[in-house]
């Protein structure tokens, strides 16, 4: 089966064709991204109507793009899949229409794909990754810890209560100056940190039973310490870029180790080392996998990470997503509707308020 998968949820416009093999391997055979982080940066943050307009310049282009790379026409296809939501709405739609355009004119299948369900899947694009597995998910718009025991089969044990991981690093950085996107920017300083400990910075949640996050607390904290510096040095931003970026890699691990004990439980016979997949943006960063890998061995499981440029949005993963609902007969019609708003887990969600819930219900 082969599926052309389109994404443009956020700030990167994607496309990838990918063929499933008869004995369920995975190929991908043509993929392309555009980003907009210098379209973003003089606004220190994605502004959606940007976001949108550039989407829906790109996304026909590079849908044809890929489908010449891979030496095919839209029949050759078996269906398309694009990216219905969470996302900024405008940005959804950019796939989402192309993808039914390219549904309608070459008379195949649509599957409107949860961009966090790619996201979840992204791990199986390179690793032979049975399920169940825990997921650990960290973006820019989601932080989440999920049991994947299936497509469609998704337990959400913990969310974010706030802000998610990637928005703690990238409204730090705003705050320091030091670049958009944050997460790689803290990074960079991060690595001339001559004393990481200067800056203490609290353990969130280090009493909360629940497997939920937060960042509020720590990017205040982080505030405080960067206000009360009078003329802030190259130095102090490493010092602070470092504690900060220390402070998330522990909080997230903290919670991990939390959601481990509990898929233990819940999986008594399964054989270890068992499967922590990072994904998300956030999973690019050395020292989060490098707490996360830490906390994993500790409790007998194994982190597994997608390689980089499959932890960040990107389209062979939609295309995944849409392989798999395909083989289940899972498409959808030509209504599909984008959708802003898309738990994962609609009944945790539902049931938890708390967790990026808003006035027009559950976020993700
Ligand atoms: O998954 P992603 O590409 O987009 C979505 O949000 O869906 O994640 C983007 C987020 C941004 O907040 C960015 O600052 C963060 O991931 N990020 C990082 C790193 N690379 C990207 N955060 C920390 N360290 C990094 N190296
Ligand atoms: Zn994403």
């Amino acid at each position: 089966m082969t599926v052309l998968g389109l994404e443009s949820s956020c700030d990167d416009t994607a496309a990838a064709v990918l063929r499933r093999h008869g004995d369920g391997r995975v190929e991908i055979l043509a993929e392309a991204v555009m980003g907009q982080n210098s379209a973003h940066a003089p606004f220190g943050g994605v502004v959606p109507e940007i976001a949108a307009r550039a989407h829906a310049e790109r996304m026909d282009a590079l849908a044809e793009g890929v489908l010449k790379d891979a030496g095919l026409k839209p029949s050759d296809l078996d269906a398309v899949a694009a990216t219905a939501g969470p996302g900024l709405i405008g940005g959804v739609m950019a796939a989402l229409m192309t993808a039914k355009g390219i549904a309608m004119g070459a008379d195949i299948p649509l599957v409107a794909v949860n961009h966090l369900e790619g996201h979840a899947l992204s791990p199986r694009l390179t690793h032979e990754l049975a399920f169940p597995y825990l997921l650990l998910l960290v973006s820019g718009g989601h932080t989440q810890l999920v049991i994947v025991e299936g497509v469609g089969q998704m337990t959400r044990l913990g969310s974010t209560i706030d802000d998610a991981a990637g928005e703690a690093f990238d409204k730090t950085a705003k705050v320091m100056g030091l670049g958009f996107p944050g997460g790689p920017a803290v990074e960079r300083f991060a690595q001339d940190a001559k004393d990481p400990k200067r800056f203490a910075l609290p353990l969130m949640l280090a009493r909360d039973k629940s497997c939920n996050f937060s960042f509020a607390g720590l990017k205040t904290a982080a505030r405080r310490h960067w206000d009360s510096l009078e003329a802030p040095s190259d130095q102090d931003r490493a010092d602070l870029a470092a504690a900060m970026q220390s402070a998330i890699a522990r909080h997230l691990a903290q919670r991990a180790g939390r959601a481990m004990e509990i898929f233990k439980g819940r999986f008594a016979d399964l054989e270890g080392p068992l499967p922590l997949v990072a994904a998300g943006g956030v999973a690019a960063n050395t020292a989060v996998r490098e707490a996360l890998q830490t906390e994993a061995r500790a409790h007998g499981f194994e982190m597994i990470a997608p390689p980089l440029k499959y932890c960040t949005d990107n389209a062979a993963m939609i295309a995944l997503a849409g392989v798999e609902r395909l083989a289940l007969g899972q498409t959808d019609g030509l209504d599909a509707a984008a959708r802003p708003r898309w738990p994962l887990d609609q009944d945790a969600a539902a049931q938890d308020p708390a967790s990026g819930s808003g006035r027009k219900g559950p976020k993700a």
